[in-house]
């Protein structure tokens, strides 16, 4: 066994109170939103976790469970015969509202399809407080198979309160995660490609600029030792009003430096990123090689439908007609 021990600090020269806590979480957002990120707010990190695993990535997982590979015959193994993979291929979704009247939404139909279409997993777990309403829920459960998990908001991590629902999230995907492994899909992620060739790493996160890891799609076998220490890494050190410092910044800091436990995927899990938004609604890039397009839905007001995306000359209706009309070509009237 082995003990992994790091701590570090970054931009002492700014305090967090000012910014992550007073000015609070909302302006946070907004900042984000203004593509003013508060990568000038120190992480600190102090984690100690028991590395009883010895073997954290792909590799050195193969070795241990198929002694008679060879290292220089791992480039060889075909990982569509499956034994590369480490990661079960299980989904899952969260879904937490207040009441059973949330509605579930076009987009959120599209996701959950989309993975269920392109992706292939042996199953989706769906994990709910309340189960959503609406006619694309209805429409979804009907022709997809879920299984549908309660789950409790999380309300507080190492003793803290939890106070923001995208923090319950975040927490809730890491323990959940713990608990099953597989891979974690907010419901704003549409699936463009299988995300199999990421399943044979013990972990996985997409990289968004400026450097930060982003937590809406988390790719990790149960026993992964960087989702244990992110999870650790929330001991004494969680702010409630810095809306993606422990999933973000903290979980980047934490695979610079122990980039053996994760694989950061550096473009095609985050293309477009929030920066490059535009390229989503203004533009169209090719998305072709892309294992996802995330939505980040939460600042698009409008609501879309059939309809509505025929007509979107953009990479976002490129994809959403892919997905749900099976071609991505413009649908004039
Ligand atoms: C842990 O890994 C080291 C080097 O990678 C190896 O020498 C040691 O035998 C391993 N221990 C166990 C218990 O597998
Ligand atoms: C890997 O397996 C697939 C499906 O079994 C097969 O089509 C493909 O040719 C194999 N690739 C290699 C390099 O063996
Ligand atoms: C769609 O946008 C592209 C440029 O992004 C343009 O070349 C094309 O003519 C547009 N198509 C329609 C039907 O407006």
């Amino acid at each position: 066994m082995k003990g992994t021990t790091f701590s570090s600090n970054y931009w002492r020269k700014w305090s967090c109170s000012f910014f992550s806590c007073v000015i609070g979480f909302t302006f946070g957002v907004i900042m984000n939103y203004q593509g003013i990120i508060f990568e000038n707010i120190r992480v600190s990190l102090d984690v100690s976790v028991f590395d009883n695993l010895n073997s954290t990535n792909a590799a050195s997982m193969i070795l241990t469970r198929w002694p008679h590979f060879e290292k220089n015959l791992l480039s060889l193994v075909n990982i569509s015969t499956g034994k590369a993979y480490v990661v079960p291929n299980i989904i899952h979704f969260i879904w937490f509202a207040n009441n059973d009247k949330k509605e579930m939404k076009f987009i959120n139909y599209v996701s959950i399809s989309s993975a269920y279409k392109i992706h292939k997993p042996d199953v989706i777990m769906f994990h709910c407080n309340f189960l959503p309403s609406g006619k694309w829920w209805e429409t979804l459960w009907r022709s997809i198979p879920l299984k549908i998990v309660y789950r409790k908001k999380p309300s507080t991590i190492h003793g803290q309160n939890i106070i923001h629902t995208f923090h319950k999230g975040d927490v809730a995907k890491i323990e959940i995660l713990m608990e099953y492994g597989g891979i974690y899909l907010d419901y704003d992620v549409l699936v463009v490609n299988s995300l199999n060739p990421l399943r044979r790493y013990d972990a996985c996160l997409g990289k968004e600029k400026p450097p930060k890891l982003i937590a809406g799609i988390i790719i990790a076998q149960k026993n992964s030792l960087f989702l244990k220490m992110l999870h650790e890494s929330y001991k004494n050190n969680y702010r409630p009003y810095d809306w993606d410092y422990n999933c973000a910044r903290v979980a980047y800091q934490i695979a610079l430096q122990r980039p053996d436990l994760i694989h950061v995927e550096s473009r095609r899990l985050t293309t477009p990123d929030w920066q490059d938004r535009k390229q989503l609604w203004r533009e169209i890039i090719d998305w072709s090689d892309l294992y996802v397009i995330h939505i980040m839905g939460h600042f698009d007001f409008q609501e879309h439908t059939p309809e509505s995306i025929k007509s979107l000359n953009s990479t976002f209706g490129e994809v959403m007609r892919y997905l749900y009309y099976g071609s991505p070509k413009l649908i004039l009237k």
